[in-house]
């Protein structure tokens, strides 16, 4: 896909620049033509001398390239408009701002103003800066003009920290540009509904029985899910977290009920749909009027049972790639296989309370992916954007395969 391709590769100051001198060979041997807009700061961390030999072409950054014998204006349009295809990597949080807010103070920043073609933006930044909201602000923004961005993978960070912010590799990024173009984003044009957080169970106006889900798992498989192209629709049960992201519809519930209904009002049209939520499997069986006041005796409350949300998609489920959760503490699999043949599902997730680091409340997961023909694929212990991308890969691959 990148063969024949004129690609316009801009470098802004991160430490990942280092690595563009493998991103440039690893498009070049691809079959595209490279030209490099550098940053000022940019240059302070490769060398525009060894970009220009691999690239066999000048690499520029600033508007007017001046020698002895000559001036010659860099032209920000011919640039923009030679390129089929942009791509900054890394980006920094200060260039990612400035071209969410069409700031344009260099030569580089010019050229994405004057880009007609698609843009991809691969961000490389310190852990904090990648999570601050004014970054996904500008994240969001991005997205918003239809500019692809390269996810940042978790690792070890130039300041020693560990965590989100690292620039993924060259072969990712060649890879997920020559994916990409090739299909489109491969959710584009599916709904999607994912189910998320705790439910509350009303026992009066004041008290109700709940559980320590976070919603965590739920909004990041609704965040990869819109990043992959798909319309999606979040029901979410009470949850401090918020959602900003573009193509993520927030649907607020309190109860088992409210998110039943809520998931069965939008199921019919749906793709795919991922119960991720932790839904109170039994309610109190009246909800006092008023706030029950102590009394010398203890209090009995009496249960009965909510409607199983998935099941019963799974009773009318027609087309819809169904994905279940699976939280367990002994005989996991077998556990999870019953579950998934029980609830009619195409795949389910399974969580194992024996490992560390996994369930309620945690920044990370670790779990064992089972699709409807049994086939167990087990993953590491990842932060749970990262287990989201997995669980969206696994169900891409089944559902264009
Ligand atoms: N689920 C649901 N509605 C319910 C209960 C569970 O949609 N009333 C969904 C969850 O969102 C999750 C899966 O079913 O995808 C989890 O089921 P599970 O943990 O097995 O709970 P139960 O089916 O209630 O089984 P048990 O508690 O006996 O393990």
């Amino acid at each position: 896909m990148l063969s024949g391709k004129n690609i316009l590769l801009g470098i802004t100051g991160g430490i990942a620049a280092y690595k563009t001198t493998f991103l440039v060979r690893l498009l070049i041997k691809a079959g595209a033509q490279v030209k490099i807009v550098l940053t000022e700061s940019a240059s302070s961390f490769v060398s525009p001398l060894t970009l220009a030999t691999l690239s066999k072409n000048p690499v520029l950054t600033n508007f007017v390239h001046e020698d002895a014998n000559s001036v010659d204006w860099n032209n920000h349009v011919e640039l923009g408009l030679w390129a089929d295809v942009m791509l900054i990597a890394p980006a920094t949080a200060n260039t990612l701002s400035k071209m969410a807010n069409g700031t344009c103070d260099n030569l580089l920043l010019a050229t994405y103003l004057s880009a007609k073609c698609p843009v991809y933006f691969a961000p490389a930044m310190d852990l904090d800066m990648y999570k601050h909201p004014s970054t996904k602000h500008s994240f969001d923004r991005l997205t918003s003009f239809g500019n692809v961005m390269i996810p940042a993978t978790s690792g070890e960070l130039a300041s020693g920290l560990h965590g989100e912010g690292r620039m993924a590799e060259p072969e990712d990024i060649v890879a997920f540009m020559q994916n990409h173009l090739a299909t489109g984003l491969p959710l584009s044009g599916k709904k999607v509904l994912i189910t998320a957080g705790p439910t509350y169970e009303a026992i009066d106006p004041v008290r109700f029985v709940g559980n320590h889900s976070s919603g965590k798992m739920g909004y990041e498989l609704a965040n990869v899910a819109a990043a992959l192209g798909a319309e999606v629709i979040l029901i979410s049960g009470p949850s401090h977290l918020t959602m900003n992201t573009t193509g993520v519809k927030l649907i607020k519930v309190v109860s088992a009920d409210e998110m039943y209904d809520a998931a069965h009002a939008h199921f019919d049209a749906v793709a795919v749909a991922i119960a991720a939520a932790a839904v109170a499997d039994y309610r109190p069986k009246t909800i006092a009027d008023q706030k029950i006041k102590k009394s010398e005796n203890d209090l009995n409350i009496s249960f009965i049972k909510n409607k199983d949300i998935l099941l019963s998609l799974g009773e009318i489920k027609k087309n819809q790639f169904l994905v279940g959760f699976a939280l367990e503490t002994e005989n996991e699999v077998e556990y999870a296989k019953k579950k998934l043949i029980k609830k009619n599902l195409d795949a389910i997730v399974l969580n194992s309370l024996n490992d560390a680091g996994a369930g309620f409340g945690k920044p990370t997961n670790k779990i064992t992916f089972i699709d409807k023909n049994l086939t167990i694929k087990a993953f590491e212990l990842k932060t749970k954007a990262e287990v989201a991308a997995d669980i969206w890969g696994e169900i891409v691959n089944r559902i264009h395969a």
